[in-house]
């Protein structure tokens, strides 16, 4: 039995509630927090509070801790390279840390052809290179993306983003050019029809009426998607998509642009999610995990189509030599400890268990994932799956207080994504208290 979590008191606790108090002082409100979770530490797959409650971290920060918190071989990286200099500006001059950095994720990244790799410093940043990469190359301006995509807030990413309307209102104009299709959400697809007898029509739907009616091909660039929904609620294309998808694009000479911002780095037991169709896109994006919770965003592309000219593209900090670090450390732990297999196993284990819970819950409407990026979409019934975010929202927060640290995603899914590191132990805990928390709110339905 697992000794966490440990709650000592009621979260929030008195120093949390005065942290809290400053926030709100000082601190932009465009931030939307799922709960008053304030951290004095991290460690492995524990998150300590200032108030002394340690929760287990279910959500990785964000995504972002794919080898845990403070992993000893990326703080002892970070800290050597602290001691060696902490920025000579890689788009002005040279330096190795970036360039192995670079050589490991062109190791990483599916396709087998020759790659570069441009840095940035988050997801957004990693997206808007994608876009201009994918505009500089082909000098075409259309773009098609994916109605529940999330990519970031930056003005060009946000373009693509069309998950909440908050995210966008009063923020038009945007980017021109992006026209956004269905994204191959089975358990409640936009067409109202069912797979398999569905043949794919969401991409049939893009070719027939998209590009032929619309958006003509000739002037269309690339096709911006992420492997499975993140924010959009972790929803997972069905097994013949993405080659379909990418048939499709060739047709066309459109690039695919593959988003594993919050998929990658093994989250899904694969390096990157794309691998799991089998498919080469032409450009992947990344960060996230890729440096441990240290800002760093990566856009790696096919080296034939990363053809701009010097000046064309870059930023002061992107590829920053302590970032670098930590992702070239982060690459080699995800290896030694077998992490991708680890990430596998568990995540079998917990689609099976949350499977089985389906079955015995009434408003729990589908589980799905890959790895450990699995969704527990909660519904008012099973017969009318209507969303249900006041309950979602219940579930997270008694989750929450009893000591899981689990958030959130799409209208109403329980978002399951711990560190890759997490034992059988742990994730019965977790999951202990979240079938618990489950069970009483839908009794109160
Ligand atoms: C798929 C995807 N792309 C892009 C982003 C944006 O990343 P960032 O917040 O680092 O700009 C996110 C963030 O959640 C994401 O999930």
């Amino acid at each position: 039995m697992s000794t966490y979590p440990k709650i000592k008191v009621t979260p929030p606790g008195p120093k949390a509630r005065e942290a809290v108090k400053k926030d709100e002082r000082f601190i932009s409100p465009s931030y939307g927090r799922f709960y008053p979770l304030v951290v004095e530490s991290g460690k492995g797959c524990i998150v300590t509070d200032v108030d002394g409650n340690e929760y287990i971290d279910f959500n990785s920060g964000l995504v972002c801790l794919n080898v845990g918190h403070n992993h000893p071989k990326v703080i002892q990286a970070i800290k050597n390279q602290c001691d060696r200099f902490l920025h000579y500006s890689n788009t002005d001059f040279y330096y190795n840390e970036v360039l192995d950095a670079a050589e490991k994720l062109a190791e990483i990244t599916p396709g087998n052809f020759d790659k570069k790799v441009y840095f940035g410093n988050s997801g957004a940043e990693a997206v808007e290179a994608s876009v201009k990469i994918a505009k500089w190359h082909t000098r075409r301006q259309l773009f098609i993306g994916f109605i529940s995509a999330f990519h970031g807030r930056t003005i060009g990413a946000l373009s693509f983003t069309a998950s909440k309307p908050t995210q966008k209102r009063y923020f038009f104009p945007l980017m021109p050019g992006v026209t956004h299709v269905p994204y191959p959400y089975c358990y409640r697809c936009p067409f109202k029809l069912t797979y398999p007898g569905c043949h794919y029509w969401c991409v049939d739907f893009i070719d027939e009426y998209v590009l032929q009616k619309y958006v003509p091909p000739e002037d269309t660039a690339a096709i911006l998607i992420e492997p499975i929904q993140g924010e959009g609620g972790y929803v997972v294309p069905p097994p013949e998509y993405f080659q379909r998808l990418k048939k499709m694009a060739d047709k066309y000479n459109l690039l695919l642009i593959d988003d594993e911002v919050q998929s990658g780095m093994g989250r899904t037991g694969k390096w990157f999610a794309i691998e799991h169709w089998g498919i080469e896109p032409d450009i992947v994006c990344t960060s996230k995990a890729l440096a441990s919770g240290m800002p760093l965003g990566a856009t790696i592309s096919n080296a034939k189509i990363m053809d701009w000219v010097p000046g064309s593209h870059a930023s002061t900090f992107g590829g920053n030599p302590v970032s670098c670090v930590a992702a070239l450390a982060v690459i080699s732990v995800i290896k030694e400890e077998k992490l991708l297999d680890n990430a596998t196993k568990q995540g079998a284990y917990i689609m099976k268990r949350l499977g089985e819970f389906k079955e015995q819950c009434d408003i729990v409407g589908d589980v799905r994932g890959k790895g450990l990026m699995i969704g527990m979409e909660i519904v008012e019934d099973k017969e009318s799956k209507k969303p249900a975010p006041k309950k979602v929202t219940e579930i997270m927060m008694r989750s929450w207080k009893r000591g899981i640290s689990v958030i959130t995603c799409g209208a109403s899914t329980i978002r399951v994504a711990p560190p890759l590191i997490i034992t059988r132990e742990l994730v019965d805990s977790a999951l202990d208290i979240i079938e618990d928390v489950t069970k009483e709110v839908a009794k109160e339905a």
